[in-house]
């Protein structure tokens, strides 16, 4: 496996999958992998002759008051794992590479962002679709793989991809769950041994929802104050939301029709969780 650090280096090494006419899929990630995120590189594997994943922690999109100085690290246990699976180039690059002094261009897709993670993280979705555009210039796949734990951002790039008219295809993969649930996060080593114990209350709780679902329930707010009943059950337990809207436009809906995701964003102390369950009725 290669590990490239600049832009050069990566390009070279992409360029030269092309001429043998070999196809590039891309995994772009912020690293502590996990399952969720091997899941992605095997599945990349599968489709792609080669495959690229970069691992950047992106200042762009984390808030003045969030993470990215504690966001866990470790490179070495990485690339380890990421070669474990079969990945043929890792691509790690510093902040001076991809955002050199007067950097000064951003990519923003409106209207979707307004909701959920877009509201309680302002100018997070804008960091996202800025590096990934880059990262897609940059690499140049064939195909980008996307987890949908982070279902927003799946959505919101998949539409940068068809508003932009870029030459690339997004595939979303299903959530990577712990044993009891909790979807898998690198956020979760924050978690104290309580917290630990409480938050598998997310997934449980849209499991009910998708129960009451099943069995008929369309009165959206009622589905919701399921949920929310749910979780404010669990010690220490904060709500940040819970939406329930369409997919993929994210608009508010008050008999559940059609494509529907319930998303949520839950607070255990400083550690602020996400997860998401789609129905279609
Ligand atoms: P990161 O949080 O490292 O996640 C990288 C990819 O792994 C994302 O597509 C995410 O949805 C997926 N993923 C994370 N946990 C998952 C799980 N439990 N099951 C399935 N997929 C999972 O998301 C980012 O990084 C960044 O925003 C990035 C897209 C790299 C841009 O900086």
């Amino acid at each position: 496996m290669q590990v490239c650090r600049t832009i050069n280096e990566i390009r070279e090494f992409t360029d030269r999958a092309r001429t043998v006419r070999k196809t590039v899929g891309l995994v772009p990630t912020m690293g502590y992998f996990h399952e969720g995120h091997l899941n992605l590189m095997r599945e990349a594997k599968k489709i792609c002759d080669c495959v690229v994943v970069s691992l950047y922690v992106n200042p762009l999109q984390f808030g003045p008051r969030e993470d990215l100085a504690e966001y866990p690290r470790d490179f070495e246990r990485d690339c380890a794992l990421a070669e474990s699976v079969g990945v043929d180039a890792i691509f790690a690059p510093d902040d001076d590479e991809m955002y050199p002094a007067g950097y000064n261009s951003y990519v923003e897709v409106s209207g979707i962002t307004d909701k959920l993670c877009g509201l309680s993280r302002p100018g997070h979705f804008r960091g996202v679709t800025t590096v990934v555009t880059k990262l897609f210039n940059i690499v140049r796949p064939d195909q980008a793989f996307f987890g949908q734990k982070d279902a927003q951002q799946a959505m919101v790039i998949e539409k940068m991809v068809r508003d932009l008219n870029m030459n690339l295809e997004i595939i979303t993969l299903p959530i990577v769950r712990e044993a009891d649930g909790l979807a898998m996060s690198s956020r979760n080593v924050y978690l104290s041994e309580e917290q630990r114990r409480a938050a598998p209350v997310l997934y449980r709780s849209l499991c009910a929802f998708k129960a009451a679902v099943d069995s008929g329930e369309r009165d959206v707010a009622k589905l919701r104050r399921g949920i929310e009943e749910m979780i404010l059950s669990a010690p220490g337990a904060q709500i940040d939301y819970i939406e329930i809207l369409s997919v993929p436009d994210l608009e508010t809906v008050n008999t559940l029709t059609g494509k529907c995701i319930a998303a949520l964003a839950v607070r255990f102390g400083k550690t602020r969780l996400i997860d998401n369950m789609v129905v279609e009725v």
